[in-house]
């Protein structure tokens, strides 16, 4: 079964108060009971002190009818039960119960004994222990007083003699007072003290369950609220207007709580997005090795099979073209044939330049090492080349980075690969456009020259055999050699060529050469470049 906090609170809280007040209560009453119990004792002692006085001198004067009649009076008042006079004998002389006159009461009996213990008779008693509390044959609860009258020497020596000197009690006026009067305060005084606990109960219970559910329940409830929405996956749920106390502080703790759960959770979110991205970067990085790998094989097997073609092709190649020149020169030569021999020299000459591809692509020849700028490099190359009639139209821009580091290369290999990549760049813009040479380092690892142009761009299914030997698109001019070359020189130098293209906007081409010579290379002469 749930019980709420409040509700345990609450009755938790009435017990302890009921207890302590009905404690407190109890204490109250016995006290106030001893206390009305002293006030009527001492209110009997001198209602019987009154009597004896006023009653002293009628029975100084032997008029008995008039000291009774007086007592009887008295007797008469609200309070007073009854009141009776005991000679020394013992003998009841007068009392206000008519019956019990002339009767007769031992010293043991209630009344005399509190006096006349043991056999001897005190003279002196605290009015406390002359006092006695009993039920009058009517059931009501009254308090029996007995005073003693003394014989005083106006009484020994009164006209009538009565009493002798010697004799010094004469009697006891013994007075019983109803205690019904003190029963009915005590009553109405413990009723009261019941309604007001009673009520002081309520509204303490009512109190504790208004200030709980307003300090404790309603900020819990929100807290409870709040947790719930974060189970649910919210964590925007953020507790407000909490009062400035330790619930205020537990709501800020569990705010801050649910925003290093929200951080963490953006954190992770982040995390798992980077993952995917590294997932695939990684992917493409080894796929890109693969390709590197398979495509480097693919040149080994080849270069060795064009390298032997190529220097067998090259000796009868330069026979021909020889005689070919001797016979166009020759005077000899029909005039008409010297157009056919030019034809035969030129295709001789392209079949030359064909073999010479070959050899250079199948050539693995150790680069010859020094320390050079591929800023210094480029220039040269453009030097060289820029002045081309295929350059007139194109803008060549230099982003240089101004201190690049001078790095291990074959200048000569080096500038044979930016020839072939300007020359594509070039051949790609026919109608001009620009070429964006930009150097810059990567990671400290690498020093990177990037060629962008803006030329046709290379269709998708063409980026993948650009660097395999003999592809070209430019069917008439191209050996499809250039690209294969320059990939076979920048992968011995230890670097690396990517592309990147999209069709009639342009071209990118980034090698990437490494900062440091490549393990067991050593760099030929120190001459820097
Ligand atoms: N910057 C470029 N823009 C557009 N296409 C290019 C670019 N560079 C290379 N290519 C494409 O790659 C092919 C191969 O280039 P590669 O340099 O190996 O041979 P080629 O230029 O055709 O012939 P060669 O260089 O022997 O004269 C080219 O035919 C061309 O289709
Ligand atoms: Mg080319």
């Amino acid at each position: 079964m749930r019980i709420s906090l409040i509700s345990k609170l609450t009755i938790g809280t009435s017990l302890i108060l009921l207890v302590f007040m009905m404690f407190f209560a109890y204490i109250n009453i016995a006290t106030l009971k001893t206390m009305l119990l002293e006030a009527a004792i001492s209110d009997a002692d001198k209602l019987s002190e009154t009597v004896i006085k006023t009653t002293h001198y009628e029975m100084l004067v032997d008029n008995r009818e008039r000291a009774y009649q007086m007592i009887e009076e008295v007797g008469m008042l609200q309070g007073v039960d009854h009141i009776r006079m005991i000679n020394k004998n013992g003998a009841i002389t007068f009392s206000t119960e008519k019956a019990e006159i002339g009767g007769y009461l031992d010293k043991t009996e209630a009344g005399c004994n509190m006096c006349h213990s043991n056999g001897e008779l005190k003279v002196q008693v605290s009015t406390t222990s002359r006092s006695r509390i009993f039920f009058n044959k009517q059931g009501t609860q009254v308090v029996g007083m007995a005073k003693a009258i003394y014989n005083e020497k106006s009484c020994s020596t009164a006209a009538c003699h009565f009493h002798p000197p010697k004799q010094k009690i004469l009697g006891v006026l013994d007075i019983t007072v109803s205690l019904e009067g003190m029963h009915t305060l005590m009553r109405n005084y413990r009723n009261k003290l019941v309604y007001l606990t009673v009520f002081l109960l309520l509204f303490i219970s009512l109190a504790i369950t208004f200030f709980t559910h307003r300090l404790v329940n309603h900020p819990v409830r929100k807290l409870l609220t709040q947790t719930k929405r974060i189970a649910g996956g919210d964590l925007d749920a953020l507790v407000k207007n909490v009062s400035r106390d330790e619930m205020g502080e537990l709501s800020d703790a569990f705010n801050q709580m649910t925003l290093s759960l929200k951080n963490a959770r953006m954190e992770l979110e982040e995390w798992g997005k980077n993952l995917e991205a590294k997932v695939a970067e990684r992917t493409r990085e080894i796929k890109q090795m693969q390709a590197q790998l398979i495509r480097s094989e693919k040149l080994v097997s080849l270069g060795r099979l064009v390298a032997g073609i190529a220097h067998e092709i090259n000796n009868p190649l330069t026979g021909i073209l020889m005689f070919a020149n001797l016979t166009s020169r020759n005077p000899r030569l029909d005039q008409s044939l010297k157009g056919d021999m030019d034809v035969v020299i030129n295709e001789a000459k392209r079949c030359a330049k064909i073999v010479k591809g070959l050899l250079d692509f199948s050539r693995e020849s150790i680069p010859q090492k020094k320390l050079a700028s591929l800023n210094k490099v480029m220039d040269g190359t453009i030097d060289l080349i820029g002045r081309q009639s295929s350059f007139h139209n194109i803008d060549i821009v230099r982003d240089y980075r101004p201190d690049l580091p001078l790095i291990p290369v074959d200048q000569n290999q080096i500038e044979q690969v930016f020839i072939n990549m300007l020359l594509n760049a070039s051949e790609s813009m026919p109608f001009g456009g620009s070429i964006t040479i930009k150097t810059y380092t990567e990671n400290e690892e690498y020093v990177c020259l990037q060629i962008t142009d803006t030329g046709s761009g290379i269709a998708e299914e063409d980026l993948e055999r650009i660097f395999d030997p003999f592809f070209t698109t430019k069917s008439d001019k191209g050996t499809g050699l250039g690209l294969s070359v320059s990939y076979g020189i920048i992968e011995r130098h230890g670097g690396k060529i990517d592309v990147k293209s999209k069709v009639n906007e342009g071209t990118i081409f980034t090698i990437k050469l490494p900062l440091s010579p490549q393990g067991g290379e050593t760099l030929a002469a120190s001459t820097i470049s």
